[in-house]
C-alpha cells in the first residue's frame, strides 16, 4: 500500500490546488497525462539511494521509466557538489534539457541533491527553464510538487534544511532485488576544511535503531541478503540518539547480524577518528559483516591532514590499520586521497604514496582537490598550480593500481565466496559477482543473480579477479 501521503497526493485535483508557496494557477494537465520520467543521478552512493526513493516516489504517482531522457516529461537530475567537475557536468546535462523543454514546452524539469542545495538562491536565476528544486532528503517535496500538477505551476524551491527527514516510508525501486542501501544517518558533525557536505547536508542526525530494524528486516523478508549501511560517518552513528535509545555503531552491526537472511552487510563510510575498538570487534565477531573497510585517507602527510581538519595524524591512522588487521587478518582496506590540497609540498605528497605503500590499500579513489567556494581551504593562499595537481595525481594513480595489483594478486588460487550480480560487461559468457572483500569476479560457471558461490581465483588485474566457480562441496 502507497503511503498515506502519497495516496492523498493521487486523488489531488489537477485545478485548484495550492503549493507550499501559495501559488495557484494551472494549466489542467493532469497526472495521467504525465507519463514518463528520466532520472539522471550524480555522486556517491547516498545520492543513489535518493535516486531510488525518487523512482519509486514518482512509479507511486503513476508515471512510468522512460528508456532515454529524450522520451521523459519529466527529467530529474539528483546532483553532486563535491569537486567541480560535477558542477560542470550537471551544466551540460541541463543544456540539454533546456533544448529538449524548447522542443516540448511540457516537460518538467527538477533539480535535487547538493548542487539544488548549495546553489539555492540562484539557480532559477542561473537556469531559468528549471521547474522545481529540492535538497538532500527532501524528496518528499518533489513529489508534493508533481502531485500538484507538476506542470504549469509556479517554479518552487522546496525543501529547506529544517524539513530534511529520512526518506525510508517512500517506496524503492531498487538495481537489484537482493541488494539494498540503508540510510543510518543524514549530514556531517566534521568540518574537513575542503568539504562542502556539512553545508548542504546538514548536522548530523541518526536515525534511530528501531527505525533501522525495521527496515532491514522488511527487506530481508523481500529477499535481500546483503545490505550496505550508508552515513556521511557512520562510526558516529548513534551519539545524538537520546540517551534512553543512545548507543554506537558496533551494536547497530551486531543487531543487523542478527536478522534472518542478512548475509552480507556493507558499510561506508567510516571517518578514521571515530573507528573505535567496539565497531572493530563487532566486525570481527559479526558473521555476516564483510571483510572490507572504506576508511577515507585523504593525505599521507600529518602537516597536510591538520589543515584538512581531519583530527588524526598518518601515525595514528597506521595504528587504526594495524588494529584492524590483527582484529581481521583478511581485512580489505580501500580509501579515498586528496592531491594539490593547499599548501601541499612535493614531500607531503611523496608522503600520500608511501601510505598506500605501507598499507597495501586494495583500492583508492583518488581526487585533484577542487575548491568549493565558502568552504574553508578555498580561502587558503597557497593553492597548488593545476598543471602540479594533475602531475601528482598522475603519479599517485600508478602507485594505487601497481599495489592493487599486487594486492589482487595474492588472491590467485584462494577460494572466494561470490555474490553473483549479472553476466560479465565485457564478455557475456562469464557471470560478475562481488566477494566479501569487495572484489568484482569475472569467472565461468552457472548460477543465478542472487546466489552465494564458491569461486577459484585463477587470474587478476588491479581492478578485478578472474575464477571460475567450484561444485558446492556437501558438508
Ligand atoms: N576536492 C577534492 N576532493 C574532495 N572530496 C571531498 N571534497 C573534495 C574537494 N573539495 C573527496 C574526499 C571525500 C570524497 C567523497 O570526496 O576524498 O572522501
Ligand atoms: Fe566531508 Fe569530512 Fe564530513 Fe566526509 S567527514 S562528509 S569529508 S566534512
Amino acid at each position: 500500500m502507497p503511503p498515506p501521503a502519497l495516496s492523498a497526493l493521487r486523488s489531488l485535483a489537477p485545478v485548484g490546488y495550492a503549493t507550499a508557496s501559495g501559488v495557484c494557477q494551472s494549466t489542467g494537465r493532469t497526472l495521467s497525462t504525465m507519463r514518463r520520467y528520466y532520472v539522471t543521478t550524480f555522486g556517491c552512493q547516498m545520492n543513489a539511494h535518493d535516486s531510488e526513493r525518487i523512482r519509486g516516489l514518482l512509479e507511486e504517482l503513476g508515471l512510468g521509466e522512460a528508456a532515454a531522457p529524450d522520451e521523459a516529461d519529466v527529467l530529474v537530475f539528483n546532483t553532486c557538489t563535491i569537486r567541480e567537475k560535477p558542477d560542470q557536468r550537471l551544466a551540460a546535462y541541463l543544456g540539454n534539457a533546456k533544448a529538449q523543454k524548447s522542443r516540448s514546452p511540457e516537460t518538467v524539469v527538477a533539480v535535487g541533491g547538493c548542487y539544488a542545495e548549495a546553489q539555492r538562491d540562484r539557480i532559477f536565476e542561473r537556469y531559468p527553464f528549471v521547474d522545481v528544486a529540492f535538497g538532500p532528503g527532501t524528496i518528499h517535496h518533489l513529489g508534493e510538487w508533481l502531485g500538484a500538477g507538476g506542470n504549469g505551476i509556479a517554479r518552487s524551491a522546496f525543501g529547506t534544511a529544517g524539513e530534511r527527514r529520512f526518506s525510508a516510508a517512500l517506496a524503492t525501486q531498487r538495481e537489484r532485488p537482493f541488494q539494498a542501501w540503508v540510510q543510518v544517518s543524514m549530514g556531517c558533525n566534521s568540518v574537513c576544511s575542503y568539504c562542502i557536505v556539512p553545508a548542504v547536508r546538514g548536522r548530523e542526525v541518526s536515525r534511530r535503531p528501531g527505525e533501522i530494524l525495521a527496515e532491514v528486516t522488511a527487506l530481508a523478508g523481500e529477499g535481500v541478503r546483503e545490505v550496505t549501511l550508508l552515513g556521511q560517518n557512520v562510526n558516529s552513528w548513534g551519539r545524538d540518539l537520546r540517551p534512553d535509545i543512545r548507543t554506537e555503531f558496533g551494536e547497530l552491526l551486531r543487531a543487523v547480524d542478527e536478522v534472518d537472511g542478512i548475509e552480507r552487510i556493507r558499510f561506508t563510510s567510516p571517518h578514521p577518528k571515530d573507528f573505535r575498538a567496539p565497531v572493530i570487534a563487532a566486525m570481527a565477531e559479526c558473521e555476516a559483516v564483510c571483510e572490507h573497510a572504506h576508511l577515507p585517507l585523504q593525505s599521507g602527510s600529518t602537516r597536510v591532514l591538520k589543515r584538512m581538519r581531519r583530527t588524526y595524524g598518518r601515525e595514528r591512522y597506521l595504528r587504526l590499520v594495524g588494529e584492524l588487521r590483527t582484529a581481521i587478518p583478511d581485512l580489505a582496506l580501500t580509501t579515498d586521497l586528496i592531491v594539490g590540497f593547499p599548501g601541499e609540498t612535493e614531500g607531503d605528497f611523496e608522503e600520500t604514496c608511501s601510505v598506500v605503500e605501507e598499507v597495501g590499500f586494495d583500492g583508492a579513489f583518488t581526487f585533484v582537490y577542487s575548491p568549493r567556494s565558502g568552504t574553508e581551504a578555498a580561502a587558503m593562499l597557497d593553492q597548488v598550480p593545476d598543471e602540479v595537481k594533475h602531475e601528482r595525481i598522475e603519479r599517485l594513480v600508478n602507485v594505487v593500481q601497481r599495489v592493487a595489483a599486487e594486492r589482487n594478486a595474492q588472491r590467485i588460487g584462494l577460494m572466494e565466496e561470490v555474490l553473483v550480480e549479472g553476466t560479465s560487461r565485457t564478455d557475456p559468457s562469464l557471470l560478475r559477482g562481488r566477494t566479501r572483500r569487495n572484489v568484482t569476479v569475472n569467472f565461468t560457471g552457472s548460477a543465478a543473480a542472487g546466489e552465494l558461490v564458491p569461486v577459484r581465483i585463477t587470474a587478476s588485474t588491479s581492478q578485478t579477479l578472474r575464477g571460475s566457480q567450484e561444485a558446492l562441496v556437501a558438508a
